[in-house]
């Protein structure tokens, strides 16, 4: 499938270079203190998809699984993604490790009775201590190593635990991604003549498919990167302003709001519905295309 044309990639050029990044406690007491948000996200990524194959579909070939490998999960959430994989690891065992513990409740209770045994680790995944060297024959990072503080120092630590023959699997987007939400947030912040501040991207700049390579190269000898794409089609704009009000700071929700009108987001949310219902009208639906794709590195 191949979404790409050339006014998307002119669109992408226009994105913010700089990005926000998110604080720990941020991340941990804010935007994953409970699984809400997660939950809305995982939900329309797979509702108003294009692509017949889903994300656990792709990362399920990337991990090539015989059904006894022990698997830590790095930023598992709310178990959304180990829900999907556990049924392959019959004989195997799953540790997800998230420094949220409301979304790590969330995994608990999901994978509840399941057959494999899981575990569920509070910490922050540059710091692996807890985990010995070799313990683990697949490691993944699904889209959340651009939120994690030192990345240099989880790359190593993932690859200290990953046993020799395993498999480190980095998942993450291009940042042109959803390029089209991310432009109408953009031009109603610039109609509203938002402060200069809010005018970065999210965090995936961090490390992306465009820069990870050369971050994981220091840590490991074989890197192949796997690249999809997806589109996702809302022809109503209420799930698609849902959707848009859940993506951390690039939302009319949850932009960090110091010396902000009460209703500036208010009146964000309303300008990027009125665009999205023009392109309705005029399109039939408001497309969000997404450039994604794993790392797959030994
Ligand atoms: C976008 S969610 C992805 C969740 C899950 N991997 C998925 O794909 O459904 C990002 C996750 O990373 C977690 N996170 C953020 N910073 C972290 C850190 N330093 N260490 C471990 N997890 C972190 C968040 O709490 C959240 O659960």
């Amino acid at each position: 499938m191949d979404f790409r044309t050339p006014e998307l990639d002119q669109l992408g050029a226009t994105l913010p270079s700089t990005y926000f990044q998110l604080s720990t406690s941020d991340a941990r007491d804010r935007y994953f203190a409970d699984t809400r948000m997660l939950d809305g996200k995982q939900l329309a990524h797979n509702r108003f998809r294009t692509n017949p194959r889903t994300m656990a579909d792709h990362l399920l070939e990337q991990m090539a699984l015989t059904g006894r490998e022990r698997w830590l999960d790095l930023g598992c959430g709310n178990g959304f993604v180990a829900e999907q994989i556990r049924p392959h690891l019959a004989s195997g065992k799953i540790v997800g490790l998230d420094i949220a513990p409301g979304v790590l409740e969330a995994a608990r209770t999901r994978m509840a009775g399941v057959a494999t045994p899981c575990e569920w680790v509070e910490g922050s995944a540059d710091d692996l201590s807890a985990f010995a060297d070799d313990a683990f024959d697949r490691v993944t990072a699904i889209y959340m190593m651009h939120y994690v503080p030192d990345i240099d120092t989880c790359l190593h630590e993932a690859a200290r635990v990953l046993a020799p023959g395993g498999r480190f699997i980095l998942t993450t987007d291009r940042p042109d991604s959803m390029v089209e939400m991310f432009d109408a947030h953009f031009s109603a912040m610039r109609q509203m003549n938002a402060p200069e501040y809010l005018f970065k991207s999210t965090p995936k700049g961090r490390i992306s498919l465009l820069n990870g390579h050369e971050q994981l190269t220091a840590h490991f000898a074989e890197i192949d990167l796997q690249t999809w794409q997806d589109q996702l089609r809302f022809t109503a704009v209420g799930p698609f302003l849902d959707f848009y009000a859940a993506h951390n700071y690039c939302c009319a929700a949850s932009a960090p709001g110091d010396g902000l009108e009460p209703g500036f987001f208010t009146e964000l949310r309303e300008r990027v519905g009125e665009h999205a219902q023009m392109v309705i009208d005029r399109d039939g639906f408001f497309a969000v295309t997404k450039f994604t794709g794993s790392f797959i590195c030994q």
